[in-house]
């Protein structure tokens, strides 16, 4: 039995926690040990960087600044919670991971891929995710859930044209690897979206058993 990182990724709105419940019912249903978490954040640490991270204040954050405190969060999260759940067989699904800091702060915010890159090395070594969901949704739409659901946090008080480029980053990831990546279109009904991921369930539990 080998332990499966898997990730969740896409804009707020996009549907990552409710499909993320979703599928940790059909892994558990089959006899498989499950771990939900999040990024930034999954534990106690990495949530009180989070905070820093996503509460709007007076103070303009530095892009380095914001680069830097997600990948601080990252290694403490890496080291706290998902490799130990990796290596006692467990399937990861994360919230969020390595695909949102290039998507965020490499296409919103500007950062380079290289910076980006660098990081990820330091602090991940080899460790990516064996398979990354982005569930895609065009900018409105996104930004129409995301504010049903009140008060926007430092991110989602960005603009039009930041989503955007959030938006391109991620596409561009997926169709530069297209193996690690199931693209979903998020802007599908609920029940529609879920039955692609019934669909890939199958392969699920042949990565899990390895
Ligand atoms: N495919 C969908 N169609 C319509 N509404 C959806 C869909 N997926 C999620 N939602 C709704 O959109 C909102 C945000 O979903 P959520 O799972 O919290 O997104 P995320 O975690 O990506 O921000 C929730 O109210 C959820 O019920
Ligand atoms: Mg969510």
């Amino acid at each position: 039995m080998t332990g499966l990182f898997i990730t969740l990724e896409g804009p707020e709105g996009a549907g990552k926690s409710t499909n993320r419940e979703y599928l940790a019912e059909r892994l558990r249903a089959a006899g498989i040990e499950v771990l939900l978490t999040r990024e930034p954040g999954g534990t106690p640490l990495a949530e009180r960087i989070r905070d820093v991270l996503l509460a709007p204040g007076d103070e303009v954050m530095d892009p380095d600044t914001e680069l830097l405190l997600v990948f601080a969060a990252r290694a403490q999260h890496l080291a706290g919670v998902i490799r130990p759940a990796l290596a006692r067989g467990a399937v990861v699904l994360c919230d969020r991971f390595t695909d949102s800091t290039y998507a965020y702060q490499g296409g919103g915010r500007g950062l380079s891929v290289e910076r980006i890159a660098t990081l990820e090395q330091f602090v991940q070594g080899e460790l990516r995710p064996d398979l990354t969901l982005l569930f895609d949704l065009p900018v409105e739409e996104g930004l129409a859930r995301a504010s049903a659901r009140g008060r926007l946090d430092r991110f989602e008080l960005e603009g039009r044209a930041f989503f955007e480029a959030v938006r391109q980053a991620y596409l561009q990831r997926a169709k530069a690897d297209p193996a690690r990546y199931l693209l979903v279109d998020a802007a599908q009904s609920l029940p529609q979206v879920q039955q692609a991921l019934d669909a890939l369930l199958p392969k699920l539990l042949e990565l899990h058993r390895g």
